[in-house]
């Protein structure tokens, strides 16, 4: 059966819907479903951010279709993996989560990474530069997971 694979930020408009393309870009779709959610709902029923969909178009991946929604109690339980983009998204998804098997489902996308930074920062106050710094970092942790699981 297919691994199931929660991609979560805040908003769920910048951060997640890459890590989400990028994510299945990379893997193969009989051993992985991915999708995103944010823990807040600012933004639900809205398309990514359009500077996310313009670095992830530049890298040949259309996340355009995508819409935001906010991270439920059910995608705790259905989940196998919630990888989440900083420490508070952690606090918040840990929050919802009833039993030790569910907390251990939340994780750190950075922590499977060789990299010195310990969370993807949020690119919506910054410019085009934080979005194309956020891509290569969640498409080199996407890599780095994938060879791990
Ligand atoms: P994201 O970025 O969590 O990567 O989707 C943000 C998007 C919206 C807001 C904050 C962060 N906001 O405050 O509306």
């Amino acid at each position: 059966m297919a691994t199931k694979v929660l991609m979560v930020c805040l908003g769920n408009i910048c951060r997640s819907p890459l890590a989400e393309g990028v994510f299945r870009h990379l893997s193969d779709p009989s051993n992985f479903i991915v999708d995103s959610a944010g823990t807040a709902n600012y933004h639900t029923g809205a398309a990514p951010d359009s500077r996310s969909i313009a670095v992830a178009a530049k890298n040949g991946i259309n996340i355009s279709n995508q819409k935001a929604r906010q991270l439920t109690r059910d995608d705790i339980a259905t989940f196998d993996h919630i990888l989440v983009m900083d420490q508070q998204n952690r606090i918040d998804a840990l929050a919802l989560c009833n039993t030790q098997e569910e907390r251990h489902k939340i994780e750190l996308l950075t922590s499977s990474s060789g990299h010195n930074t310990s969370h993807v920062p949020d690119p919506y106050y910054g410019d085009e530069n934080d979005f194309d710094t956020v891509f290569e970092l969640v498409y080199s942790c996407c890599e780095a997971w994938l060879t791990k699981h």
